[in-house]
C-alpha cells in the first residue's frame, strides 16, 4: 500500500490527513451572497438530527427553504432547533432508518403526499461503524446506510415523479461524500454486496470503499439523467472537509476524550463545515451545471476510478442484481 492510499485508511491518519488538508491553500469558488436563497424551494435532507445535516438544515432555513428533515432521530427537539435557529417555521420532520427499506418507501409516499414535490434531496446521512453488523435485510450496515439506501431512495424518488420538474430551475441531487473515496485501490466486485467480518482497525478503510461507491454512484446518475446537451438534473458531490460532529461515537470509549479534543481544537464547527453544501444547494453559479465536485470551497475532480464509466455501469448493474436478489423494490 503506497502513502497515498494510507493517508485516510485508520482513524489516526486520517484523523492528521483531514487537518493538513484544512491549511493547504486552494482556488475558493468563492462565498455565498446573503441575498441568495432557496425561497419557496422544497429541500429534503437525510441524516438532519446531527452535525453537517443538522448545521445545514439550519441555514438552508434561514435562506427560505421549506426544509424536509428525514431523520432517524430528534422528532421533533431537532426540527424545533432549526426553527428558532432559523426563524423559519415552514420544517418538517419525517422518519427515516435507512438500514430499512421499507423506511424508505415510506418516507417517498409520505413526502409526496404532504408536499407533492421537492427541488432539492441531499443525500447527507453517514455512519462509520465500530465492525461490520447485519441490517434486516442481511446485508452490512456500513454499506447499506453510505450507498445502497442512496439508490434506493433516489431510484424511488425518480419512480414516483417527486421531483419538481417545472422547467423553472434543474433539481439538485446533492451527495455528501469524502476525499477517501480516493483510497481504495480497486473496486471490489466479486463480492459485491456479500457481508464481511471486520472490526475497529478497518472501519475507517471500509468507509472510504462505500464513499468511492457513492461517488461513482453519483457521477452515473449524473451521465444517465443527463445523456443529451440538456441537464435535467444537477448532481453535485462534495468533501466538507473535517467537521466536529458526531461521526466517530462509535471509537472506543478509551479514545474518545482524546478524539473529542482534537476534534474540538483542529476541525470546523458543523456551522462553518456546512458552507459546501449549502453552496451547492443554493448556488445560482451552479444553476444548468450537470455535475459538480468540490473539496472544502473549491471545485476538483473525483477519483478517475469514480468518473470511469465502465466502472458506473458495473457499479449499477451490480447493485441492481442485489437488490433484485433480495426482493427489494427500487
Ligand atoms: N465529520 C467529518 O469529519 C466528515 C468528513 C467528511 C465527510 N463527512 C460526511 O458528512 C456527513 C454527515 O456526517 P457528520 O459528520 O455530520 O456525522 P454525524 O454527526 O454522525 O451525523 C450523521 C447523521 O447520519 C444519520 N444516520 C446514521 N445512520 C443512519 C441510519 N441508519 N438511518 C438514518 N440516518 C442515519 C445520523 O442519525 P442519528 O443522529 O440518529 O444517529 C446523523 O443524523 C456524512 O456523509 C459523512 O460521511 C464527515
Amino acid at each position: 500500500m503506497s502513502n497515498r492510499e494510507k493517508e485516510y485508511n485508520n482513524p489516526f491518519s486520517a484523523t492528521v490527513k483531514g487537518i493538513m488538508d484544512l491549511f493547504k491553500q486552494r482556488e475558493s469558488v468563492g462565498k455565498l451572497g446573503d441575498e441568495e436563497n432557496l425561497k419557496g424551494k422544497k429541500v429534503l435532507i437525510t441524516g438532519a438530527s446531527s452535525g453537517l445535516g443538522l448545521a445545514a438544515a439550519k441555514e438552508l432555513a434561514r435562506r427560505g427553504a421549506v426544509v424536509i428533515m428525514a431523520v432517524r432521530s430528534g422528532i421533533p427537539v431537532k426540527g424545533d432547533e432549526v426553527k428558532s435557529a432559523s426563524g423559519n417555521s415552514n420544517v418538517h420532520m419525517f422518519f427515516l432508518n435507512l438500514t430499512d427499506f421499507d423506511s424508505i418507501r415510506e418516507l417517498v409516499k409520505q413526502v409526496k403526499s404532504r408536499f407533492g414535490s421537492i427541488d432539492i434531496l441531499i443525500c447527507n446521512a453517514a455512519v462509520v461503524s465500530a465492525k461490520a453488523r447485519k441490517t434486516k435485510h442481511g446485508l452490512e450496515e456500513m454499506f447499506s446506510v453510505n450507498y445502497l439506501a442512496k439508490f434506493v431512495l433516489i431510484n424511488l424518488v425518480l419512480k414516483e415523479k417527486l421531483f419538481n420538474t417545472d422547467g423553472l430551475t434543474v433539481p439538485r441531487i446533492i451527495f455528501v461524500s469524502s476525499e477517501s473515496h480516493r483510497n481504495p485501490k480497486v473496486f471490489e466486485w466479486d463480492t459485491f454486496g456479500v457481508f464481511q467480518v471486520y472490526g475497529m482497525g478497518k472501519s475507517i478503510e471500509r468507509y472510504g470503499y462505500y464513499k468511492l461507491l457513492m461517488t461513482t454512484f453519483a457521477y452515473e446518475l449524473s451521465r444517465r439523467l443527463n445523456p443529451g446537451n440538456k441537464t435535467a438534473f444537477s448532481i453535485f458531490a462534495h468533501c466538507p472537509g473535517p467537521v466536529n460532529s458526531n461521526i466517530a461515537r462509535e471509537t472506543p470509549g478509551i479514545f474518545q476524550p482524546m478524539l473529542k479534543l482534537i476534534f474540538r481544537i483542529f476541525f470546523r464547527s458543523p456551522e462553518a463545515a456546512c458552507e459546501t453544501v449549502v453552496y451547492q444547494a443554493v448556488s445560482r453559479q451552479l444553476e444548468g451545471m450537470k455535475w459538480n465536485y468540490m473539496f472544502l470551497m473549491s471545485r476538483k475532480p473525483v477519483d478517475e476510478k469514480a468518473s470511469d464509466p465502465e466502472n458506473g455501469r458495473q457499479l449499477w448493474e451490480k447493485t441492481e442484481e442485489l437488490l433484485r436478489g433480495k426482493g427489494i423494490a427500487f
